[in-house]
């Protein structure tokens, strides 16, 4: 791609006062997380995740849903950050303005690229809860029994079913996250919005709040998506190669 998408972005970033990143499963992709709208590999390709991260799923088939979230989790810790997690960890040292991530993604691999200001919309894959939220909402469980073999595991507390900490299709949103979330989102004077196909609510709504409150959008994605209308600036392609160009260019 020409550069000049490239330095008009870097241009907007440097003089924001604000800046929020949204990111999605696309960011991950190069880390071999897989997205939630593309075929999974092996064991998995006859599932669609928006079939298997639902509550109504978890109720038919504990079993099967525990066992994807048990793929899905030692996919997550055996990856690595990718060339786009470091550079928005850089974008934060390096920025002298206010910077937040706001991620849709259950892993820790921003955190683990050196990001430190996130929210997460949707939760940690890596923690447990009690299905029931028996000792209130939600009922986090740190250790669970190891001897304990059965899948999912039971609760400490109520011997209910274990749950992965993430939000499903049809559940909310943790409040402060989200609220959080919509703050940044009317404050911001620019959204980077990165690997996310633009269809789940509520954080498909961010960018379209964020340019109703003036802000200029950036979207990083090798496709077009209901956000690509909103954007001034559009970086066609993945974001391990293209948000690295971004920071050279702010920094020259
Ligand atoms: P999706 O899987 O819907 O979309 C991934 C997006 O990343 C697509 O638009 C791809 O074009 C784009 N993409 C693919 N490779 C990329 C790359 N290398 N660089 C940049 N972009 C790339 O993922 P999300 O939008 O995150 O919710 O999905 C939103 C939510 O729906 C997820 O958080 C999850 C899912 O169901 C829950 O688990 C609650």
């Amino acid at each position: 791609m020409s550069q000049e998408p490239i330095q008009y972005a870097a241009d907007l970033v440097r003089d924001a006062r604000y800046v929020v990143i949204l990111t999605g499963a696309g960011v991950s992709k190069e880390s071999g997380v897989p997205t939630f709208r593309e075929a999974m590999d092996g064991l998995w390709s006859h599932y669609d995740p928006q079939q298997l991260a639902t509550p109504h799923a978890f109720r038919a088939n504990p079993q099967l849903v525990w066992e994807w979230y048990e793929w899905r989790r030692s996919l997550v810790s055996e990856s690595m950050p990718n060339a786009g997690h470091m550079a928005l960890a850089q974008l934060e040292q390096l920025h002298p303005g206010d910077i937040l991530t706001v991620t849709q993604n259950v892993d820790d691999l921003h955190e683990r690229a050196g990001s430190q200001r996130i929210v997460h919309l949707h939760g940690n894959i890596a923690r447990n809860k009690c299905f029931d939220s028996c000792q209130g909402e939600p009922t986090l469980l740190d250790t669970l029994d190891a001897t304990n073999d059965s899948k999912p595991p039971r609760c400490p507390y109520c011997g209910g079913m274990v749950r992965p900490d993430v939000v499903w299709f049809g559940e909310t949103l943790p409040v402060h996250a989200i609220n959080r979330a919509i703050e940044a989102s009317q404050l911001c004077d620019v959204m980077l919005v990165i690997g996310t196909s633009g269809l789940v609510n509520p954080a498909a709504q961010l960018p379209i709040l964020a340019a109703q409150n003036g802000a200029s959008i950036i979207e990083v994605n090798p496709d077009t998506t209901p956000i690509t209308p909103l954007a001034k600036v559009k970086l066609t392609g993945a974001s391990g190669e293209l948000l690295p160009q971004v920071i050279m260019a702010l920094e020259v």
